[in-house]
Parts: structure tokens; sequence; C-alpha cells
């Protein structure tokens, strides 16, 4: 079926009095739907058809034939306003989420490739709490662009090369720790977040620590046998707890193509800028000179040979053209890199790659958390970055007390608390749009109340609840929807309706924020419904228990679409 408004167009196009492409562009979809569901304010056209406002909207009451699905046209003060048939809307949305289930609203196919890059830590140390942000972010979208037909390739980009590993190597030899291969097998991201530390420390009193990692990077990126052994056994001890906590979000990537993974592919990027004249020596160093767009050169390689974050983003960008074809790539980074993704995009170009246009940062705003009553950047009350994992604890620790009040006896609870706490987490960070920096209060964020991640899973909760205690599945035969255009049913339909429109409209500006805010829509209006419409054991039961089958589908999605777990009880 077209659209409503397509619908309404060709109508009025019908009359005689305008182009259904112009009409359809008049149309408004007011927010309240006392005056109607779809307005044409005929203002603005008083002047073409040499009439008052007023007649016009008359006349066309008059003369257009309500489409089907409509119940209603009236002219207002100038005003056309079209009704929809109540009934109509919720058979026609009812029987299509009947029908598609958890893909209701998703798009088919469209042939396009999108590759996002999300996460993309380094290695050699922790997960801190500022990465939940391009985490969460990217996973939401990488769902997003599925469900709108794209096929996604999810991309980690870890930074697992670069002088990070020079100081690690040289700390851990100069630690003298062991290195048979049954050590460096079994060690641990914590160990190296010592080494780490230790680093940082030392280095203040000795300056030429600097000097001795650089070169032992150096001598890790030419070739060395022993160096390697331990860069891979570093890499391996980081990527295990990675894992692990990946598996408890729920975020899964189909390539961990890191920085190193691209170290062979330098060579040829290095050669065709030479062959382009693209290079020129700057202070020792090679670089793309990018004036014209008005940017820093972008730097290449060191004095050393030693390559940069930016070279290998070349290179990376060449890969994924070659092996995926996309038609968009995302790298969803923080606000900070800018500047980096200008510089790459913009060497492209001047490398000839058409495709540079597709090519998308996605910034987002930064974490803030309050320290004696203000809101501050990346630090807790000790000053140091919290750990991403002590969070999460953290978090699932308050859920567990409120099920220990509430449902002691609840099956499974810790995990059911973990997941809670990491979609609370999640909501948290997607609920605005993106680039706003997200303030993190702990007491905020794991409300029941309000527009929080608890909110909106009680509300899944309680329709889950109200299915099992029916004990019985509706089907779409037994429904009376005459039955479902009480005002309070007629407002969740029309908001269950809008799901399709609201996954485009969250592709079309990377906003997951889009689909966070819509979850909140439907966990109100749910709410609303079963609070003031007994369900169960009303007369119209099997018609309103068949809307809240309808509604838990919709809402389960739409969770999962967010990197929300959809639990059914707690
Ligand atoms: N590892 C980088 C960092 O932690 C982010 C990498 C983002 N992706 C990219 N292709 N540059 O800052």
């Amino acid at each position: 079926m077209n659209s409503f408004e397509q619908e309404i167009a060709n109508a009025l196009a019908a009359t005689g009095s305008f182009e259904a492409d112009a009409a359809l562009k008049l149309i408004s979809v007011p927010p309240d739907t006392t005056h109607g569901n779809f307005t044409i304010p005929c203002f603005s056209l008083a002047k073409v058809m040499r009439k008052a406002p007023k007649m016009i909207a008359e006349d066309l009451a008059a003369q257009v034939k309500l489409p089907a699905g409509l119940s209603k046209v009236e002219a207002v003060n100038g005003y056309l306003n079209f009704f929809i048939d109540r009934g109509f809307l919720a058979k026609s949305t009812l029987d299509e989420i009947a029908a598609k289930g958890l893909n209701y609203g998703h798009q088919d196919s469209n042939g396009k490739v999108v590759c996002i890059d999300f996460s993309s830590p380094n290695i050699g140390k922790e997960l801190a709490f500022h990465h939940l942000r391009s985490t969460m972010i990217g996973n939401s979208l990488s769902r997003i662009y599925k469900a709108a037909g794209y096929k996604v390739e999810r991309i980690n980009h870890l930074g697992d090369w670069g002088t990070a590993f020079g100081k690690l190597i040289v700390m851990y030899l100069r630690e003298k720790l062991p290195t048979d291969q049954a050590t460096l097998d079994a060690l641990t991201v914590k160990e190296l977040n010592i080494l780490y530390a230790a680093f940082s420390k030392a280095s203040k009193e000795e300056p030429g620590l600097e000097d001795e990692a650089r070169a032992a990077f150096t001598k890790l990126e030419q070739g060395d046998e022993f160096y390697r052994t331990l860069w891979t056994a570093f890499r391996a001890a980081t990527l295990k707890e990675l894992m692990r906590i990946y598996d408890m979000m729920g975020v899964g990537f189909d390539h961990y193509t890191g920085e190193s993974f691209f170290e062979d592919k330098i060579p040829a990027i290095l050669d065709e800028l030479r062959e382009k004249n693209l290079m020129v020596k700057s202070n020792e160093l090679d670089v793309v000179m990018l004036d014209e767009f008005d940017l820093n050169p972008c730097l290449i390689r060191k004095s050393d040979g030693s390559t940069l974050y930016a070279t290998r983003d070349l290179a990376a960008a060449n890969y994924r053209m070659k092996e995926y074809n996309f038609d968009k790539c995302l790298y969803v980074v923080d606000l900070g890199q800018a500047l980096h993704f200008k510089q790459v995009f913009h060497v492209l170009k001047k490398m000839g790659r058409e495709w540079y246009t597709n090519m998308y940062h996605i910034p987002f705003g930064v974490i803030l958390q309050m320290v004696d009553g203000k809101w501050e950047k990346g630090k807790t009350r000790t000053g140091t970055a919290s750990l991403l994992r002590d969070v999460i604890d953290a978090a699932q620790k308050k859920i567990l007390e409120f099920i220990d009040q509430k449902n002691p006896e609840l099956e499974n609870k810790e995990l059911i608390a973990r997941q809670i706490g990491i979609s609370a987490l999640t909501f948290n960070d997607l609920k605005n749009s993106r680039l706003k920096d997200v303030r993190f209060d702990w007491d905020a964020v794991m409300s029941f109340e309000g527009d929080t991640g608890p909110y909106v899973q009680n509300a899944h909760v309680r329709l889950c609840s109200i299915m099992r205690k029916a004990g019985y599945t509706v089907n779409v035969s037994d429904v009376d929807y005459a039955q479902l255009t009480d005002d309070h049913a007629y407002n969740l339909i029309n908001i269950l309706a809008k799901k399709g429109d609201k996954i485009l409209a969250a592709v079309k500006d990377d906003e997951p924020s889009v689909l966070a805010q819509y979850a909140l829509e439907i966990a109100e209006a749910a709410h609303k419904f079963i609070h003031e419409d007994r369900v169960l054991g009303s007369a119209e039961e099997k018609s309103r228990l068949f809307l809240v089958q309808s509604t838990q589908i919709v809402l389960e999605n739409v969770l999962d679409l967010l990197g929300l777990f959809p639990i059914r009880q707690m």
C-alpha cells in the first residue's frame, strides 16, 4: 500500500487542482491528532488559486474522494484535515506485524555494502569506560543498517601496531620477565597494564627510555623474530579479555583487521604516493601536503622509516574498497580525530580515489562524570579513568540489589542483572544525539523511571508478563479491530506503524538516538494502554492481547537494534 500521504496527494490531484507531487509537499503531520492525522494549510495556495484559503479548504473538502483507510475530511479555517480510520489503521498495521514478526519495518536487501569501523581500541590496555561510546554506537548502527537493507561489514581496526609495543617490549625485558612460551601464553592484560604504568613512571626519570621504545618498535617493524613473539603474546592476551567483554555486551565483529594487518600493504601505498609525486620531505618526515584543502600536511613516514597511524588508515581504506566494494565506509571514532579523518580522506582524493566521498567520520561527544560538583571528562573522583569492566560490574550489582528486593527467587538473576545493567549503560549512551556529551550519573542511569534503559526494559517485561499470564496466543483471525479504536489503543498503534520510517531516519543521520527515543515512545504508550485498558479478563481480551503481542514484537526488535538485551522477566 502507498503511504497515507501519497494516497491523499493522489486524491487531491484527481480533483484537478494540483499535481500529486505538489500536493505531497503541502501535507504535514500535526503532533496533536485532534484536528486530524494529516493537514494541508491552504494559505500558500491563495495567490495561485485566487481564492480565500477558507474557500479553498471548503471546496477541496467537498470535491476530494476519500482514499481507503481515511474516515473523514474536514475544512477548518483554511486548513484541510484528514482523519485516519482507526479500525483500518489497526488492521493494516497489526496484520503486517503478525506477518513479518521481528522484521516488521525492515527493508529488503538494497544490494549495498556498508563498512562500519567501530570500537577499535588500542591493544595492550584494557577497555576504558569511554570505549563504550564507539562500541555501542557502532554496534547499534550495524544492526540498524542491516535492518535498512544493507550488507554490513563490522570491522574492528585494532590499534595493535606502533610505539606502544616498543614500550611494552622494553619494559618486559627490563623487568627480566620469563619469555618461555608457557609464560607468554598465560599473560594477562592486567600484567600488561602494570608494565605500561611502570614504563610511564620510569620514562619520567630517564628521558632516553622513549627513544629505546621507538627503537624497539622499529626493530619489531623490521621483523625481529623474538620481538614478534613477544608482540604476538601481548596481542593475544589483550584480545582474550577484549572478547570476553564484547561477548558479555553482545557485540560482534566480522573482521578483526587491526593496524598490524596492513603492514605488508603499506609499501604499495608508499610507491603510489611517490609515483604520483604526492610525497614530500618536511622536517625529516615524508608527508602529503594538503594546503589546497586548508589542512595540515598528512604525516606518512618518520625519518627512521617507520610508518604512522594515517599511513595504515590509507592502506586499510584501499583494502576495504578492494575486498568489500563498499557503498559507504563509516568510522565511528571520537570527535578528537576529526582532523585525522579529513586528512586521510583528502589524501585518498589526491590519489584519485573517486570513492573518497563515500567515507564518513561518525564522531560523538565524550562521557562526563561528576567530580566534586562539576561535570568532568574521562575521570572519576579518584582522578583515574574507570575500566569498562568495573563499570559493568557496578551496574550489575546495582540492578541485582533491586531484583533481590522485588523478586529474589528470579532464575538466572545474575545474568539478567548484568544484561539490564549493560542495557542501562548503553541506553544512556544512545538516547541523545551522538554529538552531545553524555552526562553519566549512576542514579539517573539505573533508575526505572524517566528516559532510561530500565524503563524501556520494564515496559517489555510487562508485555511479556501479560502474555505469560494469558497462557495463549491470539491469531489474526480472532481479532476484532473495532475493539482497538479507543484513544490509548489508537495512539499505541499509530506509534507502532512508524517503525519503518524510524529505521530509515536513523540511517539517514547515522543516529541510533532516533530509535532510542522511539523505544521511549513505545514504552510510554504501552504503559498507558496496559494501565488504563484492562487486557486480561476484559470483554475485548483477545483483541487487546493481540495488541500486547504486537507491541512486544516491535519493542523487542527496537531494543535489539539498539544493542539492548530484550529481557522477558525481571
Ligand atoms: N585505535 C584508535 C584509537 O583508539 C581508533 C581507531 C579508529 N579507526 C581507524 N580506522 N582509525 O584512538
